[in-house]
Parts: C-alpha cells; sequence; structure tokens
C-alpha cells in the first residue's frame, strides 16, 4: 500500500478516535462545578413524585450548553433509580423546528409506534401525558436552541408544555430544560411564561476561559491519546488559541488538527507548531485593521509576526529589537522606548496582538509574553508588507 496510505489511522498518537467525535459525550464536565450545583438547586425536590422542574440554560457558541444539560439530566436519572422513573428527551430545535415536529418527537421517543400523523397538536399533548402516567413516568424534556422554534413559530408550545398538569389531578408530568445561544431569549416571553418559568431558573453561562479551555483539551487528550504525546505547551496553545472565542469545540478542534497533523507527518508526539489558527473558525483580522495602523505600529507588528512565524511567543524585548531591525530595514530611523511601548498597546487594544505578563526568567521585573491568536502571522506579515508597500 501506499506509503501516505499507511500513516492513515497509524494510530501512533491517536489510541482513541471516540473522544473527538462531535457527539460524544465525555465521562466529566470539566470546569462547571458551579454550573452543576445550580442545575441541581434548581432541581430540588425532583425526587417528589408530583413535582415538576424547569429551567433555562443561557450560554454563547461553545459555552457546554448542551453537554451540560445532558449530563445533568444523564446523571439525575441515575441518582433517582428507584424513587422516580424518568424518561428522557432530548431534541434539538434546530431539527425539529415546528410545534408538531417537536410533539411528534417526544411522543415517538415514549412510543415508537406513536402514529406519525392524524392528530391535532392538543391531542398528541394529552397523549404524551396519558402515556407518562400510564407508565409511572416523569419526562425530562430538554428543548435545544428553543429560539429556532421560537423565532419559527411562538412560544405558545412552551406555555402549554408548562401548563400540562393545570385543572388536573395528576401533577408533575414534565420537567423542562431550554437552551438557547439567544441572551434575551427571555423577554421573547410574554409575562404568563417567564412567572412560570421563574428567573431564578435561568443559568447563564460565561463563555469559558483559557484555564477552563486547557482543561478541557486536556480531557481529551487524557482519553484519546497516547501517554505523553501531548505535551503542556501544546494543551497551553490550544487553550490561548481558543480563549479569543471561549469555545470548547474550537479547543478540542484545534488539538485534533494538530494531532492529525503530527500523524501525517510520522511523528508520536504533537509539538506546539502542530497548532494553527483555524482559517474558517478564528475571527479573522480585518484589512481595514491593518490600513487604519501608523507607519511605526504597522513595523512593530510586522517584527512580531515574522517572529511568530517561526515561534509561539515573542518577548517584549525581543519585539523591541525586531522592531528595530524592520526599521533598518525600510530605512526609518526607530521610535524610542515609550512610544515602542505605545504602540505595542494600541496593537492590543486593535485585537491584533495578545499580551501577558510573566515573570521574567533574568529576574529583571515582569515581561510581556505576546502572542496572535486571531490570525496566521505570515499572512498578516503580507498583508502589512503590501500596505508598507503602498505608502
Ligand atoms: N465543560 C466541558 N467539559 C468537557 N467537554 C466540554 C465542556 N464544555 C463543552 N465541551 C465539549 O465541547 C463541545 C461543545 O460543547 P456543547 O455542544 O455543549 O456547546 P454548546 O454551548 O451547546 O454550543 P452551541 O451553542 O453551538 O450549541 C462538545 O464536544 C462538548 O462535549
Ligand atoms: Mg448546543
Amino acid at each position: 500500500m501506499a506509503d501516505y496510505l499507511d500513516r492513515i489511522g497509524a494510530g501512533k498518537i491517536l489510541i482513541d478516535k471516540d473522544p473527538f467525535s462531535f457527539d460524544w459525550t465525555p465521562p466529566e464536565i470539566v470546569g462547571r462545578d458551579n454550573e452543576l450545583n445550580e442545575m441541581a438547586t434548581i432541581f430540588h425536590g425532583i425526587d417528589g413524585l408530583n413535582r415538576s422542574c424547569k429551567s433555562v440554560i443561557i450560554g454563547p457558541v461553545g459555552s457546554g450548553k448542551t453537554v451540560l444539560a445532558n449530563t445533568f439530566s444523564t446523571k439525575l436519572r441515575e441518582k433517582l433509580e428507584g424513587i422516580r422513573d424518568i424518561a428522557l428527551a432530548h431534541i434539538n430545535c434546530r431539527n425539529y423546528s415546528s410545534t408538531m415536529q417537536v410533539l411528534q418527537r417526544i411522543a415517538t421517543t415514549l412510543d415508537p409506534r406513536h402514529p406519525e400523523r392524524g392528530f391535532s397538536s392538543g391531542e398528541i399533548i394529552q397523549t404524551i401525558r396519558r402515556n407518562l402516567i400510564t407508565h409511572g413516568k416523569h419526562l425530562l424534556l430538554i428543548l435545544d436552541e428553543i429560539d429556532v422554534l421560537v423565532r419559527n413559530e411562538s412560544a405558545e408550545l412552551i406555555y402549554r408544555l408548562l401548563r400540562i398538569d393545570e385543572g388536573r389531578e395528576e401533577k408533575g408530568t414534565i420537567s423542562l430544560i431550554m437552551v438557547s445561544q439567544e441572551e434575551n431569549l427571555m423577554s421573547r416571553f410574554e409575562s404568563a411564561i417567564i412567572s412560570r418559568l421563574g428567573l431564578s431558573n435561568v443559568l447563564k453561562l460565561e463563555p469559558y476561559n483559557e484555564e477552563q479551555l486547557v482543561n478541557i483539551a486536556r480531557q481529551r487528550a487524557e482519553l484519546a491519546c497516547r501517554k505523553g504525546s501531548i505535551s503542556e505547551e501544546v494543551l497551553a496553545k490550544v487553550g490561548r488559541y481558543s480563549a479569543a472565542i471561549g469555545d470548547a469545540r474550537l479547543s478540542i478542534e484545534l488539538l485534533e488538527a494538530a494531532i492529525r497533523r503530527a500523524e501525517v507527518d510520522g511523528r508520536d508526539e504533537v509539538l506546539t507548531e502542530d497548532i494553527e489558527p483555524s482559517e474558517f473558525r478564528v475571527t479573522s483580522i480585518e484589512p481595514s485593521q491593518v490600513d487604519i495602523l501608523s507607519k511605526h505600529q504597522r513595523l512593530v507588528l510586522l517584527g512580531i509576526c515574522r517572529r511568530l512565524k517561526k515561534k509561539d511567543l515573542v518577548s517584549s524585548g525581543d519585539a523591541k529589537k525586531l522592531y528595530i531591525l524592520v526599521c533598518e530595514e525600510y530605512g526609518v530611523k526607530a521610535k524610542g522606548h515609550t512610544t515602542f511601548w505605545k504602540h505595542l498597546k494600541t496593537l492590543e487594544i486593535e485585537g491584533l496582538i495578545d499580551t501577558k505578563t510573566a515573570n521574567s526568567v533574568n529576574g529583571r521585573g515582569r515581561t510581556q509574553h505576546i502572542t496572535i491568536t486571531n490570525a496566521s502571522p505570515g499572512e498578516l506579515e503580507n498583508r502589512i508588507e503590501k500596505a508598507l508597500l503602498r505608502e
């Protein structure tokens, strides 16, 4: 077989691909203990037979809403074994975006023989309720990406589900977890829904910070890769690159892509160079951002880009030396230290570079480490060189 085909799935690094597949659920959720505790508080009393709970999880892309909702409900079901029989249904409203589709989906989850058509939405709701009561089950329903349904139609279905037991003898038929990226989701609801949901039942997830993203990547690395194949430096770089958005999916994708690069190269270890900013996912730098820079700001950035093509970080001291070299190349006199620092700050504010303060190794106080996380340094270098030529 051709050499290059031998490399596919060579497994020099990866021993289990599953942790990188998109629908894989991690055994533990990393770094969301407070949020899981909050969910437990919201679901306080769910072991009581007549009790229903409801919650709304809101957070930006990749903040772990779906994984949190799924893991929490699965663990809750396990915990309640022998106390209350929980049926789980996770419905993504992007795939089932009308009231009828959602109801149909719930009905067939509970009873695969439920007929495809012929019933009104009211009838299906009653069928669902009867089915649950007959089997002594409580439904824990996750409506993921609920904003899609609300935008497509209205919040009517939510209202009806929240009132499913009103005026009835048996209570506690359905608990609801609604999930959305939309920060202002609650403002789409009328007061009758808000009061039934309860504002204190809204859990807001923040984007992940760098440390959490490193830990999320580490969990996948430990479960999927050979010991020693992924260093802490590699994980740190993954964290840095994904922290610009705070998206766990991005950190996992960056690691996976780096593993692929290393394996195709025939290596049994991932190097920091294997991690590259994703072309599609990263908020790339607009050409206008370079155009508005002054000449010396461009020269400072150019020096930094050239070093970052080869290395992961550049210290502020080195950035200054590189700036002086670039100035010589372009035949201009380098500005003094204070101006150089001012330019660094501007570049940071403009989102072109990221800086981090670290204790200097040579003991001379604190030094700044500079990285570029939302663009490829090579591309940025080209763009600056072109802009300098046009001057
Ligand atoms: N705390 C975490 N620990 C481990 N893995 C996580 C964690 N948070 C997210 N992930 C993983 O990151 C990926 C994205 O998470 P998830 O799908 O839950 O995000 P989301 O907030 O639902 O995103 P979207 O808004 O796009 O639906 C999944 O593969 C998930 O398993
Ligand atoms: Mg999701």
